[in-house]
């Protein structure tokens, strides 16, 4: 059986205050969950989040890696810093990197490996946008997205990749895909890897839903046989309905 990934992707939100506080609400309420539980906070709150964390199910991971071990690449972080302060996962070509950061499917694809290469778990984001939808294009842009993100990447790597399957106009829109809608699209990401890495990764790969899951909705995305977790941004700011999520 494979165990499902609740991850929050906090974006540029919180203070270590607020990180502090936060965590500590968090904790009793998450502490029987069934599935993984991550919240991918900002760079500067790694430190205060693990320590509020501690000797919980509460797992810390970063939303964004370098591919470079080091050097003159002013305003990045490599996956060596994560490491040493025990980030476990880290998110790879979310949407918002993509469309406001330059990230393509190359720097998508350096980003993941050096995280790979260094220990990392790492959920790669792909999905398209609305006029790509609209245009009918949703299956091409996957399978390229995830065929160029993976380039590289061995099949015993691939077992620390967690996907996370985003369809851009639902992320911060309110609007979600239904639950048949995410877990057909998602069944284009699995014959993707079926193809890439053979049949049993292809089942066995967890795939995230992400874009505007919460607490109303999230039972009914989970129940979906292809959809092994979520990625959740604005409901997982707030401790009770990211916990909500959590124990879907
Ligand atoms: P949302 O964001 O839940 O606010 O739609 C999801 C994401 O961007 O990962």
């Amino acid at each position: 059986m494979k165990r499902p990934i609740i991850a929050g992707n906090w974006k540029m939100n919180k203070t270590n205050a607020e990180t502090k506080e936060f965590i500590a609400q968090l904790r009793p309420l998450v502490k029987d969950a069934q599935c993984e539980v991550v919240c991918c906070v900002p760079f500067t709150n790694i430190v205060t989040a693990r320590k509020a964390a501690r000797g919980s199910n509460i797992q810390i991971g970063a939303q964004n890696v370098h591919w470079a071990e080091s050097g003159a690449f002013t305003g990045e972080i490599s996956a060596a810093m994560l490491k040493e302060l025990k980030v476990k996962y880290v998110l790879t070509g979310h949407s918002e990197r993509r469309q406001y950061f330059g990230e393509t499917d190359q720097t998508v694809n350096l980003r993941t490996k050096a995280a790979l290469k260094a220990g990392l778990k790492v959920i790669v984001c792909v999905g398209e946008t609305l006029s790509q939808r609209e245009e009918s294009k949703t299956a091409e842009v996957l399978t390229t997205q995830t065929i160029e993100a993976l380039k590289d990447i061995t099949k015993q790597e691939l077992k620390r990749v967690v996907i996370a399957y985003e369809p851009v106009w639902a992320i911060g829109t309110g609007k979600t895909a239904t639950a048949q809608d995410a877990n057909d699209t998602i069944k284009i990401i699995r014959r993707v890897i079926r193809k890439l890495y053979g049949r049993a990764s292809g089942t066995s790969i967890r795939i995230q839903y992400g874009g505007s899951m919460n607490p109303k909705n999230a039972s009914e995305l989970m129940s979906m046989p292809l959809i092994d977790g979520g990625l959740i941004g604005g409901a997982s700011l707030n401790a009770e309905d990211f916990a909500k999520v959590v124990n879907y």
